[in-house]
């Protein structure tokens, strides 16, 4: 499927809930925020419905989000109906990494090997301090076993100003070791309210970090549906990856849709949902009904994350948590 600005739109993201075990403060405030009860989330049926309509109109590529996927019940069973369906090449899954390790054995049966791991500090107190929990060594763990297993690891780091900036360094030099992607991710105001104003450390300014310490650095070629700029330093097993999620530069190659935990489907990042789907799907349509809804979608995609976030209904309801929105 192609949409006006004739980008194909193959890749789907769905968070299957929007609880989470850690509390990052880029994403929520400490509390946590306001979850939606079990009756508003798409069930597992709904969501396997969902992927194979879309499979027919051409979709290969799906990543599993949250909040924290692994702490919805029985995930593991999404993920073995999904391996079931034939349309998707790639099953993705984007996580804390402090939940999964007990699924490794199961998660490599079932050929999923595409995983990120959200890690902003290799330093345990920083850690700590950005998650409000004290996860560090299981995260490092479970990183270190994916690794061991084969498993293609990316690693994400949100750079904020002020907080870990000296951990950009640190980060990348994993790469030096092991062949994983390591993305900066310039911070997004979708915090849930946790403060509003978000002094951006920004892709720029990653990439002049990286470039003094590594005069080598290489751009390399992105490929479709890259948010990241790639780069590389010769002799290293890994990447590094910037993300300007902020600047949002990377929009006119964008290549995905985005179902939120409860149904709401964003065409954007930076909308505040286009059509709920759960409800629609509910009300008792059938699977053709569905496709032409999700053609619609696709054709009103917005050009990019500016003019998404001009059109939204509700300017302050739109700074929801990124673990409501799913990443
Ligand atoms: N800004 C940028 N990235 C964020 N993430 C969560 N909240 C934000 C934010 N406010 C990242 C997480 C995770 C990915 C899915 O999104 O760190 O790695
Ligand atoms: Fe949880 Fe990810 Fe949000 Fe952190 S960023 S609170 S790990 S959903």
């Amino acid at each position: 499927m192609t949409d006006s600005f004739d980008r194909t739109i193959d890749y789907v993201r769905i968070a299957v809930t929007d609880r989470c075990n850690l509390r990052c403060f880029y994403c929520m405030p400490a509390e946590g925020i306001l979850y939606e009860p079990k009756a508003h989330l798409l069930s597992y049926e709904e969501i396997t419905r969902l992927l194979s309509v879309l499979g027919v109109l051409g979709f290969q590529k799906v990543r599993f989000t949250g909040g924290e996927p692994f702490l919805r019940k029985d995930f593991m069973q999404l993920l073995e109906n999904t391996a079931g369906l034939e349309d998707y090449k790639s099953i993705h899954i984007t996580s804390n990494g402090t939940l999964l390790q007990r699924h490794i054995p199961k998660l490599k049966e079932l050929g999923i090997s595409k995983i990120n791991l959200s890690i902003d500090s290799l330093d345990k107190e920083r850690f700590h301090k950005i998650t409000r929990r004290d996860d560090f060594e299981k995260v490092m763990q479970t990183f270190h076993i994916l690794i061991d297993n084969g498993f293609k690891i990316k690693l994400n780091a949100v750079i904020m100003k002020g907080i870990n900036k000296q951990d950009i360094i640190p980060l990348a030099e994993l790469a030096k070791d092991y062949p994983v992607d390591v993305r900066f991710i310039e911070e997004m105001p979708f915090n849930g309210g946790y403060k509003e104003n978000v002094e951006l450390y920004s892709a720029r300014d990653i990439y002049s970090d990286l470039k003094a310490y590594y005069p080598n650095l290489i751009k390399l070629q992105s490929k479709h549906g890259d948010t990241a700029s790639l780069l590389s330093v010769p002799g290293y097993k890994g990447n590094i990856g910037v993300i300007a999620a902020f600047s949002r530069t990377f929009c006119n190659t964008c290549n995905r849709l985005r179902i939120s935990a409860n149904g709401e489907i964003k065409s954007c990042l930076y909308d505040d949902g286009v059509f709920n789907i759960r409800d629609y799907m509910r009300s008792g349509v059938t699977d053709l009904e569905l496709a032409d809804k999700f053609r619609e979608i696709i054709r009103l995609k917005p050009k990019d994350g500016f003019e998404a976030e001009k059109m939204r209904k509700d300017q302050k309801e739109a700074m929801k948590s990124m673990s409501s929105i799913g990443g």
